[in-house]
């Protein structure tokens, strides 16, 4: 947010390029637990969601457009529990996450060609499930 009210999305990207992974860890190590982003679209290809990470984004999409509440989706995984909650966009996602020539300028275009040559996390609109935070707990130390 820092990097975007400073620069615009031209320092924001490249700033989300370096940074946005290891931030994720350190609130992960901060809060003793792994935490990931996964999405169907990934603009990182590092934070694609599995098979039944997607149907977790899919049925968290249709609950959305029924007007259901949320709740996190809670799985086992390996014999640990993982713990899904859906990131939704808003209206400041679509200056990054929108649709070419309506939201997303073409300087901001240029940038995620440059820094993400396989973007696939455009052409979202409001209230679209952007994906999810995974939070595994990690085991209690006795
Ligand atoms: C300044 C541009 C910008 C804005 C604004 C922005 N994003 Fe992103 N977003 C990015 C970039 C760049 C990445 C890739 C980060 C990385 O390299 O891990 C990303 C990645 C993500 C990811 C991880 C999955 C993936 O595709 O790699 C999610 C989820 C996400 N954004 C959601 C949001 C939401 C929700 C908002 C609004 C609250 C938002 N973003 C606003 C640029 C932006």
């Amino acid at each position: 947010m820092a990097a975007l009210q400073r620069g615009g999305t031209t320092e924001a990207i490249p700033f989300c390029n370096i940074k946005a992974l290891p931030i994720t860890d350190s609130i992960a190590e901060a809060s003793n637990a792994r935490i990931q982003r996964v999405t169907n679209k990934p603009r990182n290809p590092a934070n694609k969601a599995s098979e039944s990470e997607i149907a977790i984004i899919q049925n968290f999409q249709s609950r959305i457009e029924n007007g259901d509440t949320l709740e996190p989706a809670i799985e086992t995984l390996d014999g640990r529990t993982v713990y899904y909650f859906p990131i939704i966009t808003n209206p400041m996602c679509l200056q990054c996450h929108g649709k070419p020539g309506k939201e997303v300028q073409e300087v901001t275009l240029e940038n995620l060609k440059k820094y993400y040559p396989a973007d696939q996390a455009l052409g979202y609109g409001l209230d679209e499930i952007r994906g999810l935070w995974k939070v595994i707990p990690n085991p209690i130390q006795q």
